[in-house]
């Protein structure tokens, strides 16, 4: 794959800073959001990547995120969409203002920056868009009403957008990973060889991203093989 040029939001730690790691390493020029300035700037340190402090729920922030692209990179051929976080709650003890302000970020926040960049892609021809879902958008769960309607949100998203961009040239891959060993919801430490890493997820992007031009993962499912031993 030729160098490309990257945008990855929440790229300051977990799977989409090991996404900015191995294209960084692929000789790629990537561009990263994220909230919490101190982990953006280490992360930025690390594989001299630009990391930008901003918010994908915030129209304004997303502006500003295609500006440092345009002005740093020239454009995007890659938008990686994987900033999103949980909350979960049961019906009968749901805070829907907590959900609504998750939708905020996994949902509209997503169709926000993408809506500033599909018009610079169609304009090149070509461009790929990864769209971070997750198995708990392929199947409900005890807990899961705002999260994993989340992410079933995502992946009816990502089909939609298939449909509206595969005659522009333009790939829209929609990856749902099983649980992956981050810091996600608060848990931090985890180290079990039979579990997956986010490396592992940023490799099946990359793995997709390197398919022929002319070839579409719609979508793919992540799971970790001989997961036999529970935490
Ligand atoms: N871990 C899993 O088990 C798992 C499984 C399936 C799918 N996924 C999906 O994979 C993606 C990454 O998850 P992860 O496990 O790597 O999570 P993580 O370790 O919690 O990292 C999430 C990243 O998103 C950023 N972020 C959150 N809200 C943001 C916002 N409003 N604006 C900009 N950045 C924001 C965070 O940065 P700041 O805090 O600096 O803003 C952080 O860099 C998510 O879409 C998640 O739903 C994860």
């Amino acid at each position: 794959m030729q160098a490309q040029r990257f945008l990855v939001t929440g790229g300051s730690q977990g799977i989409g800073a090991a996404i900015v790691t191995l294209a960084r390493a692929a000789g790629h020029d990537v561009v990263f959001t994220g909230r919490n300035e101190q982990l953006v700037a280490q992360v930025g340190r690390e594989t001299g990547a630009h990391g930008l402090r901003a918010d994908v729920s915030v129209g304004a922030d997303n502006a500003r995120t295609i500006e440092v692209c345009r002005e740093r990179m020239g454009g995007i051929d890659v938008l990686v969409n994987n900033a999103a976080f949980g909350y979960s709650a049961e019906i009968g003890a749901l805070d829907v203002e907590a959900m609504r302000t998750l939708f905020e970020t996994n949902v509209f926040g997503m169709v926000d920056l993408t809506n500033r960049v599909v018009p610079l892609m169609k304009a090149q021809g070509h461009g790929d868009i990864v769209n971070l879902a997750s198995t708990s958008g392929m199947k409900g769960g005890k807990g899961g009403t705002p999260y994993a309607a989340s992410k079933w949100a995502v992946r009816g998203i990502s089909q939609c957008w298939q449909a509206e961009l595969r005659p522009h040239g333009i790939r829209v891959t929609c990856v749902c990973p099983s649980e992956v060993q981050t810091a996600w919801g608060g848990k931090v430490g985890r180290n079990n060889p039979n579990k997956l890493y986010a490396k592992d997820i940023a490799e099946t992007i990359m793995a997709a991203l390197h398919m022929p031009p002319s070839v579409l993962w719609p979508e793919v499912a992540v799971f970790a093989n001989n997961p036999w031993k529970e935490d």
